[in-house]
């Protein structure tokens, strides 16, 4: 279960509509798993008042949850994406606190835990992702005991100081811990988590146990609360960045931009967590400097439009559009663009192009879940080349030592890692890519998936108190 299903509808010219996946790693990683267990998957078609039935596609059956305007306004755009995006994301921006999202959220959230539990069988096992839902798994287990809940939070769990800000924070919690096994990101994340569950509700943890009280006619239970890094198709984004075709596009991204000696790469949801407006504070300093010039390096900034009904993403949209703007009328000539700006999203095959075609990709997250671009850059350079700069506040970066890391509030440490990156020797950028590329190997999202599964059926034979 995800807010999102993993298709999209498209409708054609002619006005007739169809499915197509979505681009996500969640839907690469699910589908063999969907597919060998005759599972379905319960989400949102990803359209306001779309009635739609229970459908088959690629093998695995589709459960449309219906989500109206106001539903969208209150439950996706205000409580899971205006309070608890922001506060979850250490308060980057200042979340809205509003009891009417707060309402709609536990509203949405029911109607999801009722799908699922009119199609489960009996003893089935359902998997909810992601902070839209946190109140699932309690209302499905009240629905339906018989069932292995599994929860799994794609974006950090912020420490106890941020979340208790939270209104509703207890609710949260308990909502969480309707599940078997809650899985974070990081090692971090599970910790802040489980100190949340101290101090809210007393009761023992011992990592990653925490022991739930029986209540009423609910028996003690044992929860796990544990980290499981998500990670991306190593080997699909392999083959992709390996065809012939994949590698000529490349060749002619970089012709296209004049064949700059450096080409730097940045990727993101248009997000304010995403660091973007202290990147290009850090390469239009250079430029201002002299210390880069744009006879020599370009930056292609590819910025994927996202929420943008969220008063704080057409603010952030702005903000950086202006900045783009003002780089370029000040740094650039008419044969050298300092930034090639691109506001929309492209392929997975154009994606491994720009990752081959780029000697440096830029990721200056203020705070982030895991970061997926930096691991696909990593798993498409099979050539053993490319400099990748990592943000130390993305969840990527505790598994991937060996890249340039970086504070992004920290500008001149920004700035000194960008020209470290173009003047980086060969055998040093080897070095590092390959340490990376080994990193990235060892843990695909089959891995991730089946680590979580497996942890998930095993922890029916610790559903006993502690001793
Ligand atoms: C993040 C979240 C996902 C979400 C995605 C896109 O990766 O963890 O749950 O689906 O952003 O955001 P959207 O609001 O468009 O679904």
């Amino acid at each position: 279960m995800s807010n999102r299903l993993p298709v999209d509808r498209v409708v054609d010219d002619s006005g007739e509509a169809s499915w197509r996946q979505s681009p996500g790693g969640l839907v690469t990683a699910l589908e063999p798993v969907m597919r060998a267990s005759g599972g379905a998957w319960v989400g949102w078609v990803g359209q306001p008042d779309l009635e739609i039935e229970p459908f088959d596609e690629n093998g695995i059956r589709i459960i449309p949850v219906p989500l109206s305007d106001s539903d969208l306004e209150l439950y996706y755009e205000g409580f899971s994406n205006d309070t608890l995006w922001p506060l979850y994301h250490d308060v980057i921006a200042q979340p809205g606190y509003h009891r009417v999202w707060w309402e709609r959220y536990a509203v949405v959230n029911r109607r999801f835990a009722e799908a699922a539990a009119a199609v489960s069988e009996p003893g089935a096992t359902v998997w909810v992702q992601d902070y839209q839902l946190q109140l699932v798994p309690a209302m499905l287990r009240e629905l339906r005991p018989d069932l292995l809940i599994g929860f799994f939070n794609h974006i950090p769990f912020p420490a106890y100081g941020i979340f208790s800000q939270l209104p509703w924070r207890t609710q949260i919690i308990e909502g969480l811990l309707g599940a078997d096994v809650v899985g974070f990101q990081r090692v971090a994340d599970a910790g802040n988590f489980s100190r949340a569950v101290r101090r809210l509700r007393g009761y023992p943890t011992r990592t990653p146990y925490i022991e739930v009280p029986g209540m009423g006619d609910q028996p003690a239970r044992r929860v796990i609360a544990k980290a499981f890094p998500i990670s991306i198709d190593v080997a699909g984004f392999e083959e992709l960045a390996a065809r012939p075709e994949v590698q000529e596009r490349a060749r002619q991204i970089r012709h296209d931009l004049g064949d700059p000696a450096t080409v730097m790469l940045g990727v993101d949801r248009l997000d304010y967590t995403k660091g973007i407006t202290h990147r290009l504070k850090a390469y239009g300093e250079l430029l201002a400097e002299g210390r880069l010039s744009v006879e020599d390096v370009t930056l292609v900034q590819i910025a994927t439009p996202s929420r943008e009904r969220v008063e704080s993403y057409r603010q952030l949209r702005d903000e950086i559009e202006l900045t783009v703007g003002r780089i370029n009328g000040d740094y650039g000539t008419i044969s050298h663009q300092a930034i090639s700006y691109l506001h929309h999203g492209f392929p997975r095959e154009e994606m491994a192009a720009m990752y081959l075609a780029a000697d440096v990709l830029l990721v200056t997250a203020l705070r982030d879940g895991m970061n997926l671009v930096a691991k696909e850059y990593v798993a498409a350079r099979a050539d053993e080349d490319g400099v990748l700069i990592l943000s130390e506040f993305t969840g990527a970066s505790d598994e991937l030592r060996a890249a340039l890391l970086i504070n992004p509030h920290d500008i001149d440490g920004v700035k000194d890692a960008i020209v470290r990156a173009i003047e980086m020797p060969r055998h040093d950028r080897r070095k590092r890519m390959r340490s990376l590329r080994k990193r990235v190997a060892e843990n695909d999202v089959s891995h991730w998936s089946n680590s979580f599964l497996t942890t998930l059926r095993e922890s029916r034979g610790t559903q006993t108190p502690f001793g």
